[in-house]
């Protein structure tokens, strides 16, 4: 399967034009469209056709098993694809929506089984960016998309991180410079009662309980702590076969110069570096704030990646619940 992938220049302030209207009519044509979240880039596909969706899990590599986001322009068009749904569905749409909160719900008969994994529920959510809402009003019908990545790479913040991946596998990239808030949306599992964070996104439990009470938190297996894990699995493999990722609490410095000394290129994701540090180091100061951490987390690694280091050290994060996606992130990051 090879395809010419355009790309297309979007001015997010002024979304409606000849990029987006070339982007609806592929996707209306059962094509697939990489475009702008607000978190990260999304690979779209017409989410009601099942041959359009299949097309995404060839493109990504993704297993059958693990079911797609279906994204709509407005609330009404998401809920209207759950067979029934709580008060609660409502009042977080109402808050959040468009936002980075995606809604498990028991899905409708029209969403095909290949969306859901050919599970009973459906995930929906409203995104926030203004291209990708134009491009939902214009295609007219709900966008199945999952981040814009091959399988089991990271997501991609850039349009160009989707070109690395995607190329050749996809129609169009819609580039709108890099996405704000780069992580991903918060999963909840409203068919469950309380409610379940699936996944830690931009929207915290805290929020979504001043809204609806009480959820469950995701399984919370902890962060590795002083042991290094190793993680070959999170770089792509032609820029950095050997990437290992770790987190350390406490002086990662230590770490980073033991690394360095046994010869390896390291990449360090820190707070501050006090003192020289070695040739092989490439260090990255990170943001004190958990937000603004988590908007430049991926791309820093995709730094990294592309700087081609071979290890990755990263100082661990507080164990507050702001820090919980990041912390989310980098567990699955460092995960062998
Ligand atoms: O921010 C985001 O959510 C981005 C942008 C593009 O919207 N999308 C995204 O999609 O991250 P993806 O496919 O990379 O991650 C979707 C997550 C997966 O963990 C998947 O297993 C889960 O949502 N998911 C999807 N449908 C589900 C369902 N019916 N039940 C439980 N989990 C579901
Ligand atoms: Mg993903």
């Amino acid at each position: 399967m090879s395809r010419r992938t355009q790309i297309l220049s979007v001015d997010p302030e002024k979304p409606a034009g000849q990029a987006v209207a070339r982007a609806a009519a592929l996707l209306r044509g059962g094509g697939l469209v990489a475009f702008p979240t607000e978190t990260v880039y999304g690979l779209g596909a017409k989410a009601l056709d099942p041959a359009a969706v299949a097309g995404i899990f060839a493109a990504k590599g993704r297993p059958a098993t693990n079911p797609l986001i279906v994204h709509t322009a407005s609330p009404e068009q998401a809920l209207a694809l759950a067979r029934h749904f709580p008060p609660t569905a409502e009042q977080l749409a109402t808050r959040f929506w468009p936002g980075p909160l995606t809604l498990v719900l028991p899905r409708r008969s029209v969403v095909p089984s290949v969306v859901t994994a050919g599970g009973d529920t459906v995930a929906l959510r409203v995104p926030a960016h203004p291209v990708a809402l134009a491009l939902l009003r214009a295609v007219d019908q709900p966008l199945a998309a999952p981040s814009a990545n091959r399988s089991q790479r990271l997501s991609p913040t850039t349009a160009e991180h989707v070109r690395q991946d995607l190329d050749g596998l996809i129609d169009l990239i819609l580039d709108a410079g890099p996405t704000s808030g780069g992580l991903e949306s918060t999963v909840l599992d409203l068919t469950v009662l309380p409610p379940r964070i699936l996944r830690p996104g931009l929207v915290s439990p805290a929020e979504i309980e001043a809204v609806i009470g009480p959820v469950l938190r995701p399984d919370p297996s902890p962060l590795p702590g002083d042991k290094p894990l190793r993680s070959p699995g999170l770089l792509g493999r032609h820029y950095a076969p050997r990437a290992v990722l770790e987190c350390v609490s406490g002086d990662s410095s230590a770490r980073v110069r033991e690394l360095a000394a046994a010869g390896a290129r390291v990449g360090w994701l820190t707070w501050e570096v006090s003192s020289p540090l070695p040739e092989n180091v490439l260090a990255v100061t990170m943001p004190r704030q958990a937000r603004d951490y988590a908007a430049r987390l991926y791309a820093m690694l995709h730094h990294l990646d592309a700087a081609g280091v071979e290890r990755i050290v990263v100082s661990l994060p507080p164990e507050t619940e702001e820090w919980l996606a990041v912390r989310d992130r980098l567990q699955r990051a460092s995960a062998s």
